[in-house]
């Protein structure tokens, strides 16, 4: 039985930091209001000129250097981005040529902030078919370009980054299941409302810009993660207490508790990053799983459980033993 190996991770950050004070110079907002309903004090900006696969390309490295391994050794590159750099080609295809990388399969996933879990179950599926051995799996986004800077209920949620990991074929689990889910019928509660399908000019009036329903939003985040959780230790006939570590899509502290209470896990089991990062989309994930790999919280032959929610509506986990 062929399994798929996360062997490295990687994560980068743009130097640029926007706090919470930062933020009140901009709209009518409080360190303390953005403290208390999101747990986000501070997020990273790209620079003017920083786009997001040069993000993609320090993520990449770093996880490949940690799996020991070179970018010929890639087979498969997939990068889940809701703001890629061009119409086309893909960032996947733009990363691929900084890495001097020529002939794999690349190509870009589209599931907002749960693009990094649709990315890394649909490379779990080319390995395990031994379509591809070693693929380079990115979540990577410059959010902060798709903000209204004078909308309080959205800027102060987002910031830009991106993780990264290398998966490789295993005789030894590996990824263990993946689940992926969407409803479309919820689109209009999360969206960028324009888009070069309906021409550019749909992209004026705000419409270029993310706009949330964030209540309604929030309480749907919350239920369907619980029960992606169910679904998932079920499938896997697994208990509540077999997971060691949970990887949770980082867009709010209050959703991350709740998952973390579902499964009557204590938070510091809880890999915690929006702090620091705010909703990064479709990087959260990986991001968060880079940064408990290095600091050495999570080890070897752990049991992990990742899990995302995200505009679309769409959510999806996956369970792995690292
Ligand atoms: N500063 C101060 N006040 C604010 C701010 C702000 N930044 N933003 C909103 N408010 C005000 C509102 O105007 C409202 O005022 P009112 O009562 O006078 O009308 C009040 O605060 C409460 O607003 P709510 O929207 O009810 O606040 P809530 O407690 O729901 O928190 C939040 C808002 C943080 C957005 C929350 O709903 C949330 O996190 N939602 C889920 C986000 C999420 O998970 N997104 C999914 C992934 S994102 C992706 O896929 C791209």
């Amino acid at each position: 039985m062929i399994y798929s190996r996360i062997t490295g991770t990687g994560g980068y950050l743009p130097d640029k930091v926007l706090t919470n004070h930062d933020l009140e110079k901009l709209v009518d907002t409080s360190d303390q209001w953005i403290r208390e309903r999101t747990g986000i004090s501070k997020r990273h900006v790209a620079e003017e000129g920083q786009y997001t696969v040069d993000l993609a390309e320090h993520a990449a490295r770093r996880a490949l250097e940690a799996a020991g391994r070179d970018p010929q050794d890639v087979d498969l590159i997939i990068v889940a981005t809701t703001t890629p750099d061009r119409i086309f080609p893909s960032t996947a295809c733009l990363l691929q040529k900084r890495l001097d990388r020529h002939g794999c399969a690349a190509f870009d996933i589209q599931a907002v902030c749960t693009g990094f879990v649709y990315a890394l179950a649909v490379a779990d599926k080319f390995i395990r078919t031994g379509a591809a051995k070693c693929a380079l799996v990115v979540g990577a986004e410059t959010l902060s370009r798709v903000l209204d800077w004078k909308d309080r209920t959205t800027c102060v949620l987002f910031g830009d980054g991106a993780g990264a990991v290398i998966v490789e074929s295993s005789d030894e689990p590996g990824i263990l299941s993946t689940h992926l889910h969407a409803d479309g019928a919820y689109e209009s509660l999360l969206t960028v409302a324009g888009g070069v399908g309906q021409g550019y000019d749909s992209l004026a009036n705000g419409n270029g810009y993310v706009t949330m329903k964030g209540n309604e939003v929030f309480k749907v985040a919350v239920n369907t993660l619980g029960r992606i959780v169910d679904e998932t230790l079920e499938a896997n006939n697994l208990e509540k207490s077999d997971i060691d570590w949970l990887i949770p899509h980082q867009a709010n502290i209050r959703i991350i508790q709740a998952t973390a209470k579902k499964l009557r896990m204590s938070m510091d089991r809880v890999v915690v990053t929006v702090g620091e990062h705010g909703n990064t989309s479709s990087a959260s994930v990986p991001l968060a799983l880079d940064v408990a790999v290095r600091d050495g919280r999570i080890k070897r032959g752990e049991m992990l459980l990742m899990e995302a929610f995200g505009g679309g509506f769409t959510w999806g986990s996956i369970l792995l033993k690292f």
